[in-house]
């Protein structure tokens, strides 16, 4: 049975698929051209070696009912395969399809270089799913990015932060965003996106979700933004049961599924910060244009060289809630932090209503400084994302 398999009865769409595997990818595409999608993955995948199916792309032909009932069926009969749905994005086919376990949309119209991501992704969540069944193998820490924001202070914005990243990213890797509530005890990304969670980050790193990554999948709320969230526990005594180890597991377990991993953190360099910031690819350093925020920052990038946490061209630093007014300069602020700003958010009454209204601002919001500093930093950690030089920091500001 071939790596991929490709349901469609349009002629060019397959021709791009199949140039796009022959073109840089192990494996081979079997097409199967009558659209009348079975009912059962048993039907699909009847004949030998069906194991080493890993990514079946549903594509143009095949009607959407049938495409999203066959997905739900192999979510829960066949999860290690991937289901790749064909079909023009739109934000209620995506939370549709986040919801019965289809693993990505591919446009129609896709070339072949995007098909080709695509498919390497998919099969790699699928070998990764394959391997994180099968208990004794070791699970991949570096199969995602994992991006965590930190501060040294509370009340300087990680959260507003951390959703607006997520909501960024979403739109990059829609499905394949997670953003990690790990202020444990009083976390707030649940208020912050309107959600009202079934289970929690408590449920994620205790019982079965520890051992099945289907599990845990299942446990993670769907904001409509395209994101999966894990909000914090209900009852901040909770939080002391969940250990660093958890964390750990529970990055490595995300870290395989997601593109992108977000996680949120309690002010200062707690337990389970820390366990996360040691598998982090990346850290976002947040402060405010005051001396103690300043300071409380170069004292944890200290502790960051110290214990050798997240490569130091990862780490970016963000000045949040930034002022002309402040006695303070961004040069002042460099100076302190022997280091760059990478990102300028500036103070701004509609980043506080946001706040209040439960909708990330970059949910609903297109213009304005706060929007353009908040997608700049969301679009910094595109793969093809260079780093900025020379920016005009005064002109950043409000
Ligand atoms: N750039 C900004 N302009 C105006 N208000 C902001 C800005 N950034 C954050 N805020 C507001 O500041 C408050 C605190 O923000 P937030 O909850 O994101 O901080 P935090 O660092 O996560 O806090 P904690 O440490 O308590 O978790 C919120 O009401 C938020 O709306
Ligand atoms: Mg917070």
């Amino acid at each position: 049975m071939s790596r991929f398999i490709l349901i469609t009865d349009n002629h060019d769409f397959e021709q791009r698929v199949r140039k796009a595997i022959s073109g840089g990818l192990a494996g081979e595409l079997q097409t199967l051209a009558d659209v009348a999608i079975p009912e059962t993955p048993q039907d699909l995948l009847s004949g030998e070696g069906e194991e080493s199916t890993e990514v079946i792309l549903l594509g143009p032909g095949v009607a959407p009912e049938d495409a999203l009932h066959l997905a739900a069926v192999f979510d829960v009969q066949r999860p290690t395969v991937s289901v790749v749905l064909v079909a023009v994005p739109d934000q209620d086919l995506a939370l549709a399809a986040m919801r019965l376990g289809i693993r990505d949309i591919l446009d129609p119209e896709a070339e072949e270089r995007t098909i080709r991501v695509l498919l390497e992704r998919a099969g790699r969540s699928a070998a990764t799913r394959h391997r994180a069944l099968d208990a004794s193998s070791p699970k991949p820490a570096d199969a995602g990015r994992t991006i965590v924001v930190a501060s040294s202070k509370g009340g300087v914005g990680k959260t507003t932060l951390a959703t607006n990243i997520a909501v960024a990213l979403g739109r990059i890797a829609p499905m394949s965003t997670v953003l990690v509530d790990l202020d444990a005890q009083f976390g707030d990304v649940s208020i912050a996106l309107q959600l009202d969670p079934e289970h929690t980050l408590l449920d994620a790193v205790t019982g079965a979700a520890k051992q099945d990554p289907m599990v845990l999948k299942a446990f993670l709320s769907v904001h409509d933004s395209s994101i999966y969230v894990l909000c914090a526990p209900k009852l901040p005594a909770h939080a002391d049961r969940i250990t660093g180890q958890d964390v750990v597991h529970l990055i490595e377990q995300l870290a395989g599924e997601f593109r992108y991993v977000v996680i949120d953190t309690a002010p200062g360099l707690g337990e389970q910060a820390l366990a996360a910031l040691e598998h982090a690819t990346d850290a976002v350093m947040v402060c405010t244009m005051d001396v103690p925020s300043v300071r409380g920052l170069r004292k944890e990038l200290d502790v960051f060289d110290q214990l050798g946490l997240v490569a130091p061209h990862r780490r970016k630093v963000v000045v949040n809630m930034a002022e002309r007014s402040s006695p303070l300069s961004i040069r002042d602020i460099e100076a302190t932090l022997r280091g760059p700003v990478e990102s300028i958010v500036p103070r701004a009454k509609e980043i506080a209503f946001s706040t209040n209204k439960g909708v990330p601002l970059l949910h609903y919001s297109s213009r304005g400084p706060a929007v353009k500093a908040l997608n700049r930093l969301g679009d910094s950690f595109r793969p093809d994302s260079k780093p900025r030089k020379g920016m005009h920091k005064r002109a950043e500001l409000a």
